[in-house]
């Protein structure tokens, strides 16, 4: 039985002093929480939030890295820094990302592969946009970015990714995917897993759906059999919409 991993990406919004109220709140309000937590707020409040939920059941993430150590990289943060700040996982491959920053495939495999050498966990991010999908190639955009985004993982390694299934067009727009059709890109990117680390790995693996994930329709989304958690954007800016998410009946 898989457990539930849901996660908040905080993405560019709250001060220190925000963040760190939200973090409180949610550490006090999920102390007995079932579920598997993760909190990614900017990097500039990673350090106040680290403070907040050590020794709490929430884990820290940051929302990207870089895909080199370290060097002359202007404006960019590494995985060092990263893992300094007690940082557990990174987001990579976010599909503001992928379309607003034109990270490719390439470049987000050479960070996965980097954060897994440097024992971080990954929530690799896949999702189709709107035109794809109604020229019916969500499955083979999400088997592309799954396949190249691992390209390399060693098996051993592939223990601590998650995969986010983010269809681009239900982002932010209110717009959510029927659970039965993001159930079924879950079931398809579970086959590709299983092509790729076999049938046990494929079991295990935790794969969240992201996109206009709300109160009122987390439980839905979650009884789908292939849909383990949930990556959650604007309903994360809120304890009021972040917890009933998170424990969801
Ligand atoms: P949303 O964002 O919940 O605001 O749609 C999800 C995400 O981008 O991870």
């Amino acid at each position: 039985m898989r457990n539930y991993y849901i996660a908040g990406n905080w993405k560019m919004h709250k001060t220190r002093a925000e963040a760190a109220a939200l973090a409180q709140a949610l550490v006090a309000q999920l102390k007995d929480g079932k579920h598997k937590y993760l909190v990614a707020p900017s990097f500039t409040a990673l350090e106040t939030v680290a403070a907040i939920v050590k020794g709490s059941n929430i884990l820290l993430g940051a929302q990207n890295m870089a895909a080199e150590e370290q060097g002359a990289h202007t404006g960019e943060v590494s995985v060092l820094q990263l893992k300094d700040l007690g940082v557990h996982t990174v987001i990579l491959g976010h599909s503001e990302r992928r379309h607003t920053y034109k990270e490719d495939d390439g470049l987000i495999n050479k960070k996965v592969q980097l954060a897994l050498q440097h024992g971080l966990e990954v929530i690799l991010c896949v999702g189709e946009l709107l035109s794809e999908r109604e020229a019916g190639k969500a499955e083979a955009v999400c088997e592309t970015q799954t396949v190249q985004g691992l390209a390399g993982v060693a098996a051993a390694d592939f223990s601590r990714v998650t995969i986010a299934y983010e269809p681009v067009w239900a982002i932010g727009t209110g717009r959510t995917a029927t659970p039965e059709d993001a159930d079924a890109i879950h079931a398809y990117i579970r086959q590709v897993i299983a092509r790729l680390y076999g049938a046990d790995a494929a079991q295990q693996i935790l794969i969240q759906y992201g996109g206009s994930v709300k109160p009122d329709n987390a439980a839905q989304l979650m009884a789908k059999e292939n849909i383990d958690g949930a990556l959650v954007g604007g309903a994360a800016l809120k304890a009021d919409t972040f917890v009933p998410i998170a424990t969801f009946q």
